[in-house]
This record gives C-alpha cells, sequence and structure tokens, in this order.
C-alpha cells in the first residue's frame, strides 16, 4: 500500500509528537533485532518441586499429595475456603457449570470481548451462552447490559476479568442476586487481582483460574475452581473425577480433569513467585501508561479502588486511524515487522463466531433449540456493538515477567513509530 492510500485510509491527518521512519515492513531498519520469545520465569524451585514428585513415582492427584497442598495454598491466597484442581481452565468452567446444575434449555450469561472457552464451557454443558455488551470504560461485561439479558432461563452469570483488570463485581452481584442467580468469575486471566479488598476468586459464589503458560502464574495446562460453598466444592471434586463420588461409587456424570502431579509441582512454585510476577506486569503497565499518555489511543486504567493483575495491556486506536479490520491487519503486520510482542487476540466478539451464529455446536442444533425452550437461541451479529466495535481496533501489549523493561520500551517505539507513519 503507497503512503497516499494509507493517509487515505487513516482519514483525517493526526496531531503526532515523532518523526515516522521508514517501517520495517516496507524496508526500513525495525526497532529491534528479533522478536523477543514469550516463556514462563522458572527456576530451581520448580525444578526441585517437579523432581521430588518425579522420584516418588506417583504422578496423578489420586496418588500424590501435591495436588491438594496446591489447592489449599491457592484458596488460601484467593481468600476463598475451598479450592478444587483440575487439568485447565475450561475444564474448572465446566465443572463450574456442571456442578451448579446447569444443563438442557437454561442460559448463561457471558461477555462477548473474551477468550472462546467462556462461551464453548457453557455449550459443553448443553446449555445456552446469551451475550450481554461490555462497557466500553473497562472493557468488561456491563452490568447494566447483564440486566438487559436475563430470563427466566437464565442460570448463571460469568464475568471476565479481561487483561487481568476486574469486573465490576458489585454491581453484577447485585443484579444477578436479585434473581437468585449465582456469578462465576472467569478469573483465567486475573490471578492476584483485587477488588475493594477482595482478591479474585472470592468475588462470587465460584471463580475459575487457568495455569496454561502464558498465565500470571503457569503450570503448563491447569485449573481452578475457588468457592465458599463446601457442598459445592465437593461436587467439583466429584464431577473432576469422572462423577465417583468414592471408588467406583459413581453418583452423577464427571469427567476426567484431573490436574496431573507434575502440574501442581510446578504451580506451586509458581504461586510463591506470583506476588513478584504481578509487579513486574504493574510496573510494565505503568511504563505503558506513562509512555503513551499522548498518543491518541485508548487506556483503561483500572477505576479507584481496584487493581488489575495487569495480565495484559490493551490499547485501543482511534476509529480514524483503524477505519476497518484490513487496516487493522496491516497495523498489526507493520508492528511484528518492528519485531514487536502485541496481539490481536480477540478480534471478533463471540457472537459473530461462526459455530455459533449458525448454531453448528453439535449435529440437530442442540442445545439452541432445545424442545427445553419454547422458541431457539438467536445470535444477532450485531447485538453488541462496543464489543464490536472495540475488538475491531484493539490490540495488546506484553507485560509478562519474561519481557525485560527494554521489551516494553522497544514494543512502545514501534507503536509511536507506526502509528506516526499512518497518521502523517
Ligand atoms: C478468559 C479466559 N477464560 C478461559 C480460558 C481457558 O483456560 P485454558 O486455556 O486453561 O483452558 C482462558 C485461557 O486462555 C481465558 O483467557
Amino acid at each position: 500500500m503507497s503512503k497516499k492510500d494509507k493517509k487515505q485510509k487513516a482519514g483525517e491527518e493526526k496531531p503526532i509528537s515523532v518523526k515516522s521512519g521508514d517501517l520495517a515492513l516496507y524496508g526500513g531498519v525495525p526497532v529491534r533485532r528479533d522478536m523477543p520469545e514469550q516463556r514462563v520465569v522458572t527456576g530451581e524451585d520448580e525444578i526441585k518441586q517437579v523432581v521430588r514428585v518425579v522420584r516418588s513415582g506417583r504422578l496423578t492427584s489420586l496418588s500424590h499429595g501435591v495436588v491438594e497442598k496446591f489447592e489449599k495454598k491457592f484458596a488460601a491466597w484467593c481468600g476463598a475456603k475451598y479450592a478444587v484442581a483440575v487439568n485447565s481452565g475450561t475444564a474448572a468452567l465446566h465443572v463450574a457449570l456442571a456442578a451448579l446444575d446447569i444443563g438442557p434449555g437454561d442460559e448463561v450469561i457471558v461477555p462477548p470481548y473474551t477468550f472462546i472457552a467462556t462461551a464453548s464451557a457453557v455449550i459443553q454443558q448443553n446449555a445456552v451462552p446469551v451475550f450481554a455488551d461490555i462497557d466500553p470504560a473497562t472493557l468488561n461485561i456491563s452490568p447494566q447490559a447483564v440486566a438487559a439479558k436475563i430470563t427466566p432461563r437464565t442460570k448463571a452469570v460469568v464475568p471476565v476479568h479481561l487483561f487481568g483488570l476486574p469486573a465490576d463485581m458489585a454491581a453484577i452481584n447485585e443484579v444477578a442476586g436479585k434473581h437468585g442467580i449465582p456469578v462465576i468469575e472467569d478469573a483465567c486471566q486475573a490471578h492476584g487481582a483485587a477488588y475493594h479488598g477482595d482478591r479474585a476468586g472470592a468475588l462470587g459464589r465460584m471463580a475459575c483460574f487457568s495455569f496454561q503458560e502464558s498465565k500470571n502464574m503457569a503450570a503448563g495446562e491447569g485449573g481452578m475452581i475457588t468457592t465458599n460453598d463446601k457442598q459445592l466444592a465437593r461436587q467439583c471434586r466429584i464431577i473432576r473425577h469422572i462423577g465417583m463420588a468414592a471408588k467406583y461409587e459413581y453418583v452423577t456424570l464427571g469427567y476426567n480433569y484431573r490436574m496431573p502431579a507434575l502440574s501442581a509441582a510446578v504451580g506451586l512454585a509458581q504461586l510463591k513467585k506470583l506476588k513478584a510476577f504481578n509487579r513486574h506486569r504493574a510496573a510494565l503497565a505503568e511504563f505503558y501508561a506513562k509512555k503513551l499518555a499522548d498518543l491518541p489511543v485508548t487506556l483503561y486504567p483500572a477505576p479507584e479502588g481496584v487493581t488489575s493483575a495487569n495480565h495484559l495491556f490493551p490499547v485501543t486506536f482511534p476509529r480514524e486511524l483503524v477505519p476497518d479490520r484490513e487496516f487493522m491487519l496491516l497495523l498489526v503486520r507493520a508492528l511484528h515487522a518492528e519485531n514487536a510482542p502485541v496481539w490481536w487476540v480477540y478480534p471478533a466478539p463471540l457472537n459473530q463466531v461462526q459455530f455459533i451464529r449458525e448454531q453448528t455446536a453439535y449435529a440437530r442444533q442442540c442445545p439452541f433449540a432445545c424442545p427445553l425452550r419454547e422458541e431457539p437461541a438467536a445470535y444477532d451479529a450485531h447485538e453488541c456493538p462496543a464489543a464490536e466495535d472495540i475488538a475491531g481496533r484493539t490490540l495488546v501489549l506484553p507485560t509478562a515477567p519474561c519481557y525485560p523493561l527494554s521489551v516494553a520500551r522497544d514494543t512502545v517505539a514501534a507503536l509511536r513509530k507506526v502509528t506516526a507513519y499512518f497518521s502523517g
């Protein structure tokens, strides 16, 4: 695309504070020599814990106590009474929904701007995800939108603490509470986030975490459900263990979602470092906020009394700079050519995902057209305008502990270079 074309695309002239250089995409010198790789920061502690498990010859949660130890430490860390370890965040969501007896004919309200697992876990449980739009000031589900989507079929609300920022839990709990509907936090990106004095994991009826390797603390793969409800915790343990209450005593439909002992060993070591990891993320987030303040981009500072876990740092470009998806793709390519580790993580709201919109998750349109519903579910591609608009022009910047400040500095330089080029 010529400079003239790109100017036409960008629309009006924008104020620029830096000189535009030649983009690496068009043959210029990149800001960084290479793309920094994302990896989990591990050390001797993880090695020791894993070796101990391997040496024991007991590798499952059934035979090794390390999983239970991880559960206890994690529950205490969140300020919840109980924690149930599983083998992914998706499994955690599935188990939590199953433990609440959600199933065919039921609806679960979720945000449209999130990772697919928030919605797919609902479909796995044969219920229907209903999308409530986001608040453009926080990118999290809007309590008003939740209120508008509640029907007699609503059996749970699953707010996501997106990119580490807690959702407006007081308002969501109030709206859901009025109807006796349980709230399940999707805290998969929010280990250590806090909301008016309480940590994520203790802000709803249940909460779900992921320990997949990109998360604030990692176990390779893994997940956790936290709750203060003894009965729900017991039910979660049964469901993750193939539906068995005791050996070969099958009391319900369950799954093998048990966390391997090796994952728990890594998780235990990582939990000790979570505070330090999150301090690093907060420092990079603060750096980005300061260095991008004069650019015409939207940032998402935490509201008063709320502490983000800064899982990622979202940046939304103005509509005048990014008029359409094609241009966003160009922008991402230009940033990647500069070797900036940025991601366009959720390019479209989930109500636009084909298998959801066309209701083809399973054969014969189940669970969307279910005899237990008077009318089939219906998704409008434009029912969540805020999410649709923001998804098309929002990128995330890295905060993970493996990225030193120099990577954040280069990422800012690349952003300034690319936005100046396309604005000029
Ligand atoms: C918001 C959210 N929910 C759920 C999940 C699912 O977690 P997992 O990948 O461990 O299944 C993720 C993971 O990326 C996530 O970001």
